[in-house]
This record gives C-alpha cells, sequence and structure tokens, in this order.
C-alpha cells in the first residue's frame, strides 16, 4: 500500500515517523506493506524523515503519480487542500486527511465526489486530534438518537480559561498559551470561536445527520470575559468553558452554537482543564458518554490519522467495497440563535441608589424572565456597585432584549457580562 504524504509539518512529521519506525505494527494491523513512497512539503532544504528523492514541492504531482494508492493531506488550509483533496478521489485514491477547514467548508461536497468515485475519505483526527470521535459517532453510536452533544473542543481557549478561572486576566493566559505553544501567533480562529464553529459543524452532520455550514453556527469567542465573571460563577457554583453545543431543538431543527457558558462545577466537562479536550454525547440509547484526551500535537493527532490509515488499508487489502458514507442528511436544519432557550448569566455594573432593584426585576419580568439566583456587592472606589443575577431558561431573543432595556435603565452604568449557562444544577 504506497502512501502519498501531503505535508510533512508537526502531524505529518509525526505520521512519517511513526510509519517508518512502527512499519510492522501498523502494516500488521493493516493486513498489507504500507509504504511510505512520497511526501510534498514547501521547503526541500529542511531536514526530513524521507529521502530527498521521495520529495517534491509539487503535492499535484504526488495525487497524480501512479505509484501512490492512498493520499494523506496534511497540508492545512483551505486551498490547494481542497483542489488536492478531490484531485485525488476523482482519481478514486482513498484520502485520510486532519483537515477541518476544507471539511467544515467543503465535506458534503467532497463526501459526494468520494461516493461517485468508489473512494472512501476519512478523517478522525480532523475533530479532537487524537481523540477518538469520528468512527464512534459514525459506527458505535449508530443505534442511537443522538439529543445533545456538549464539546470543548478548542484547547487554547480551554487553556486560556482555565488560567483564567485562576486569576489571569486574558492578556496574561494568551500570552502564556503562546510561550507554551499552545497558541498561535495569530491566535483569532482560536479566541474567536471560529476554529470550534469548523469542528462542531463536522460532528453536527454525524451526530445529528444535520445540514449545516459553519456559517449558520453562532458563534461568540472569549475575549470579552473577565476573571470576575469566572470568580463569581464559581460563587454560585459554575465552571466557565468556551463550549461547542449541537441539540434537538424543540420544532425539530437542531441548535448549533460556539460560546463561552458556564457549566455546574459537577459536570463532567467542568473537569476538562488546560489544553485538553473532551466532547459529552447523549443518545437515546446509551445516555451520556464522553471522550476526552489530547486535542493537539503531532504524534496525537498522528494516532487518528494512523488509525484511519489502518481502516483504509485493511479494507483494500481484502477487496472490501468502500461502506456507504453516513452524512447522507439533511434530516434536519440548524434552529436560528434567537429561538434557542438558555438560563443567562448578566453582570450590571449600577448606581448605588434607592430602588435599582426594582428596576432590574421589573425589565426581566416584562420579558417573563424569571430570576434564580442574585449576587449583590457593596460600591467599590468608583462608586458604583456590581449585580450579577442567573436567571432561568429564556428564549435568546428575550434575553437580549432584556440586556438592551437594562442597559437604558437611569441606575445602569454598564451590562458588564452576559453569559449562557448550561445543563442543570
Ligand atoms: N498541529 C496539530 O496539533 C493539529 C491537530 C489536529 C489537526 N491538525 C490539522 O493537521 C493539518 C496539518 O497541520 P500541521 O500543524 O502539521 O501543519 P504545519 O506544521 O504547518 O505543516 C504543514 C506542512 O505542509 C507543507 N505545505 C504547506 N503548503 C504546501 C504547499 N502548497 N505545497 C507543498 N507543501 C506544503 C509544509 O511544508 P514545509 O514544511 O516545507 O513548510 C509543511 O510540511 C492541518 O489541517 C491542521 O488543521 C493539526
Amino acid at each position: 500500500m504506497r502512501i502519498g504524504l501531503l505535508g510533512v509539518g508537526t502531524v505529518g512529521q509525526a505520521v512519517a515517523r511513526a510509519l517508518i519506525e512502527r512499519r510492522d505494527v501498523l502494516s500488521r494491523a493493516a493486513g498489507a506493506n504500507l509504504v511510505l513512497q512520497r511526501a510534498a512539503v514547501r521547503d526541500l532544504s529542511r531536514p526530513r524523515p524521507l529521502a530527498r528523492e521521495q520529495l517534491s514541492t509539487d503535492p499535484f504531482a504526488i495525487v497524480r503519480a501512479d505509484d501512490v494508492d492512498l493520499v494523506i493531506e496534511l497540508l492545512g488550509g483551505e486551498e490547494p487542500a481542497r483542489a488536492l483533496i478531490a484531485a485525488a478521489l476523482e482519481r478514486g485514491r482513498p484520502v485520510i486527511t486532519a483537515n477541518k477547514r476544507v471539511l467544515a467548508w467543503h465535506g458534503p461536497q467532497l463526501l459526494a465526489i468520494a461516493s461517485t468515485r468508489g473512494a472512501e475519505l476519512r478523517y478522525e483526527a480532523a475533530v479532537g486530534g487524537g481523540i477518538p470521535l469520528i468512527a464512534p459517532l459514525t459506527d458505535d453510536l449508530a443505534a442511537n438518537r443522538v439529543t445533545e452533544l456538549h464539546a470543548i473542543i478548542n484547547g487554547t481557549c480551554n487553556y486560556i480559561l482555565t488560567r483564567m478561572a485562576q486569576g489571569e486576566t486574558l492578556e496574561e493566559a494568551l500570552a502564556k498559551a503562546q510561550e507554551a505553544g499552545y497558541a498561535e501567533a495569530d491566535p483569532r480562529d482560536d479566541v474567536e470561536g471560529v476554529d470550534a464553529a469548523d469542528k462542531l459543524c463536522v460532528l453536527v452532520r454525524l451526530a445529528f445527520n444535520a445540514q449545516c455550514t459553519p456559517a449558520q453556527i453562532f458563534k461568540q469567542g472569549i475575549r470579552a470575559l473577565d476573571p470576575r465573571d469566572l470568580s463569581y460563577g464559581r460563587e454560585l457554583g459554575y465552571v466557565l468553558k468556551l463550549l461547542a453545543i449541537a441539540r434537538r431543538s424543540p420544532g425539530g431543527g437542531v441548535e448549533a452554537r460556539v460560546h463561552p457558558a458556564f457549566l455546574p462545577a459537577d459536570h463532567p466537562l467542568a473537569r476538562v482543564d488546560g489544553a485538553q479536550n473532551a466532547v459529552h454525547v447523549v443518545g437515546d440509547l446509551c445516555g451520556p458518554v464522553m471522550f476526552s484526551g489530547l486535542g493537539a500535537g503531532g504524534d496525537a493527532t498522528a494516532s487518528a490519522v494512523l488509525a484511519d490509515l489502518v481502516h483504509v488499508a485493511r479494507r483494500l487489502a481484502l477487496g472490501d467495497p468502500v461502506p456507504p458514507q453516513r452524512e447522507s442528511g439533511p434530516e434536519a436544519q440548524v434552529t436560528p440563535m434567537s429561538e434557542v432557550r438558555t438560563r443567562c448569566f448578566f453582570r450590571l455594573a449600577v448606581d448605588d441608589v434607592p430602588g435599582v432593584f426594582a428596576q432590574i426585576t421589573r425589565v426581566l419580568a416584562d420579558h417573563q424572565i424569571g430570576l434564580a439566583s442574585v449576587i449583590q456587592r457593596e460600591p467599590g472606589r468608583l462608586g458604583s456597585a456590581e449585580v450579577v443575577l442567573l436567571t432561568y431558561a429564556a428564549p435568546e431573543q428575550a434575553l437580549a432584549n432584556a440586556e438592551e432595556e437594562l442597559a437604558k435603565l437611569p441606575s445602569t452604568r454598564a451590562i458588564k457580562a452576559r453569559i449562557r449557562v448550561e445543563g442543570q444544577k
């Protein structure tokens, strides 16, 4: 089984090394002799675990090569990765990729080519790095109707929020994440929730058989968060996480959203700290199941790529036909965010004058929002008091309207935070 590897960077390097060092184990598992035949890179002068004559700077030449039986795409980015995957599938070559961006935006089209050409497209490494997720959702939970999914799928944000829970500011925690190699020099996709939304899109299609594009997913990042919110949350028994959430909604659609959310401190995801990832799924037969582990890193991600490789090679060696793609939707549509119901945490800076609380509760009552808990702090040096409200579940639109009216109250100095709350306490 001759492999064409596109990209020998963080993940590609770990895949190449394992293919060389663990060739016997992998070939036995695959029932075929696995050979790393060719690889594409940009810079030929860097040291690689392959001979110079196996390397090329033209990834399309590798896809076209007659001595390549399957392609592993580990370039990253949208193009030319998408075009390379499409070209390989068009030639009937199986493709393994870790590319969440391409899958989120072009997955259905690529799977359609795969299906027409009878070639397999696998992507275990695209979500949650080394955590087995795609195969369990596709096969092991196939008998279930998944009712909800909560995921921590951006290690950078989870690392930052774990440090903010210890009192660091976002800037301090982000600088530490960059020092530790968890955050990119340009961390926008991570902290703005773009990366998590791409991954959630892939999970929503699989787990809910729903039609979904990243553009339909509500996204709110972690930039506006303050360590004070995490500390008030702790007082109320909650932990703050950047969550990717999908849930069947009563109207038959599927909610799909990425935003910071408070979770009860005893929720299994509340204990997932640092750069760890975890996905908590509830199926109607199996009940709650959680997958957790390293969501990134060369070796962990290579583990998932190689799992796909063993699967594809074994099937080819046995002459098995390609199984039909599961992403056969659309069974459901994404529910508009305005219809989503959540509980909410508000933090307000208010004047310390009589009647403030009555005004606040009147606004909430006008929007039929019930109040579950309140924390009130005496004025600080600047003379404004701080009020924290925890509401019962209400539609997003009502919560947004209430926020707008609270901001207009004469006694309100600022709405410092509105953070959604997930899970039952
Ligand atoms: N890193 C992780 O922890 C992780 C985790 C999960 C999923 N992933 C996914 O895995 C994929 C690879 O990520 P990575 O971190 O390994 O990326 P990376 O370190 O940036 O490596 C990219 C590799 O592709 C090569 N390359 C890029 N564009 C090329 C082009 N046009 N022609 C030829 N070669 C090209 C680069 O060549 P040079 O070496 O010459 O620059 C490099 O070898 C991405 O889709 C990423 O989202 C990564």
